[in-house]
């Protein structure tokens, strides 16, 4: 009898790229993929901590599967990633959630087909975390489902504790994968057809760092990347701005197939929330490193991350955090409202600021953001840029830039696929038309 499965994801590019993983080990168990909760017959949920917000609606989509369960008891439910790598949410999870069959975190996640066989002969609920990392697994079982683009995890963990963030607690410390392995990789994904690779770090401009030789950076395995025979570009994420060195800047400017895009996370516009952040760097460093960027890569989108009502955020802070908005002209930001994160640093500090100024901090900074982008969007029309085409639709082709915007051209079918130059020509209903050139 065929059996079906479904991954649920939550949170970051690396959690997506984590589900192909799993899929990919279901998959070589002969699962096949439902997009139908109540067709399948194992239902895995990749869990993300990054604020409360993420972890409350797991728990809320987790708990709504009870009746479910108790209807087909046969269901398989398992639940991973960084929300389960918190012992209380493990803690919390397996006892309201009784129905729960298998736990298990982030470390031994390439564990998680031998879990799937384990339960299925004894039927007895797993719950296995392990507390660290142990080295790099190379895990070949992929199922990609991102279209045209393929993730490369280039490393795992971080350093750099922020303050305010949980992610060196539940993704242990950094370690990069080898440079030749990841450049096999690369070469067989352009070979199997992709057009765009990710490389994904949780700050990738630090890869390289814990490996023996040396001379590894990411601004050669950039290049190494970029020089790959073949139609396709290479992104990455995250940069953070203490580590982003002149040399990527470089790399990026000048190999034609590095997507020129650049998302670079500041937080905040005040050094005085920078310093109490630990982001280890000050604003005119940000705003040169920005400047920089600018000037040395054509065309290019630079977008960023704001936090707003961080413990002892002033007024004065976040109108400094608004100026920068207002100045730096970002293509895209993305704002939060600061979460608490219980074993963090910031959870600890007495300043915590009220939901009512955050909120209204956050929708603030994204109304300064709106009106900077209303007048920027102005700007692409005249200019000619490289872009994906990714769909036919209506007679028209759907093509992306690479800081992710989209240009309407007229245009065959057999050209979606591939990379093709276009002029944009105007902007008609908030939509960007563009012809090919
Ligand atoms: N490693 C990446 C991204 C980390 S998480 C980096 O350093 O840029 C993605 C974003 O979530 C962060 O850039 C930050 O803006 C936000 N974030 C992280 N922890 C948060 C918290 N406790 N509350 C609110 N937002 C948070
Ligand atoms: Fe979190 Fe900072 Fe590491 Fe990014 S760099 S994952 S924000 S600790
Ligand atoms: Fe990503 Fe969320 Fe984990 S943002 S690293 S899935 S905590």
């Amino acid at each position: 009898m065929i059996k079906y499965y479904k991954v649920i994801t939550y949170g970051c590019q690396m959690n997506v790229h984590e589900s192909e993983k799993l899929s990919g080990m279901l998959e070589s168990l002969e699962y096949i993929n439902t997009e139908k909760i109540e067709k399948a017959d194992i239902i895995v949920f990749n869990t993300c901590t990054i604020r409360a917000g993420a972890v409350d609606k797991a728990f809320g989509n987790i708990g709504a599967l009870k009746k479910l369960k108790k209807r087909k008891p046969e269901l398989i439910i398992a639940v991973g990633g960084c929300m389960t790598q918190n012992k209380e949410d493990a803690i919390r999870l397996k006892k309201t959630f009784p129905f729960v069959d298998i736990i298990f975190g982030t470390h031994n996640l390439h564990k998680f087909k031998q879990y799937v066989i384990d339960y299925r002969l004894k039927n007895e609920r797993i719950l296995n975390i392990w507390d660290n990392e142990k080295g790099v697994p190379n895990m070949t079982e992929i199922n990609r489902t991102s279209g045209l683009n393929a993730w490369v995890n280039i490393m795992y963990g971080c350093n750099n504790f922020c303050s305010y963030c949980i992610v060196p607690y539940v993704r242990g410390r950094e370690r990069s994968r080898d440079l030749n392995e990841l450049i096999d990789e690369c070469k067989q994904l352009v070979k199997g057809g992709y057009k765009s690779i990710t490389l994904l770090g949780q700050n990738v401009n630090s890869y390289g760092n814990n490996l023996e030789d040396t001379s590894v950076n990411f601004a050669n395995l950039l290049k190494q990347v970029a020089q790959i025979e073949g139609d396709f570009k290479v992104k990455f994420m995250t940069s953070h701005p203490k580590d982003l060195t002149d040399e990527v800047i470089d790399v990026i400017a000048s190999q034609p197939r590095v997507s020129k895009a650049v998302h670079l996370p500041v937080q905040s516009g005040s050094n005085a929330v920078l310093e109490a952040m630990n982001r280890g760097y000050t604003i005119e460093h940000y705003k040169e490193t920005a400047k920089k960027i600018k000037e040395k890569i054509e065309n290019v989108a630079l977008s960023s991350d704001f936090i707003v009502g961080f413990p002892g955020e002033t007024e004065d802070d976040f109108e400094a955090t608004k100026k920068l908005v207002k100045e730096t002209e970002f293509d895209v930001i993305f704002a939060y409202m600061y979460s608490v994160r219980s074993g963090t640093k910031a959870s600890e500090m007495t300043n915590q600021i009220d939901f009512e100024i955050k909120n209204r901090r956050v929708n603030e900074l994204l109304a300064v953001q709106k009106s900077v982008s209303k007048i920027n969007r102005q700007k692409i029309v005249g200019k000619e840029l490289g872009v994906l085409v990714e769909k036919f639709i209506g007679g028209k082709l759907n093509t992306k830039t690479d800081g992710g915007r989209l240009v309407i051209v007229k245009g065959k079918k057999d050209l979606v696929g591939t990379y093709i130059k276009v002029k944009v020509l105007k902007i008609e209903n908030k939509k960007t038309i563009g012809k090919i050139i």
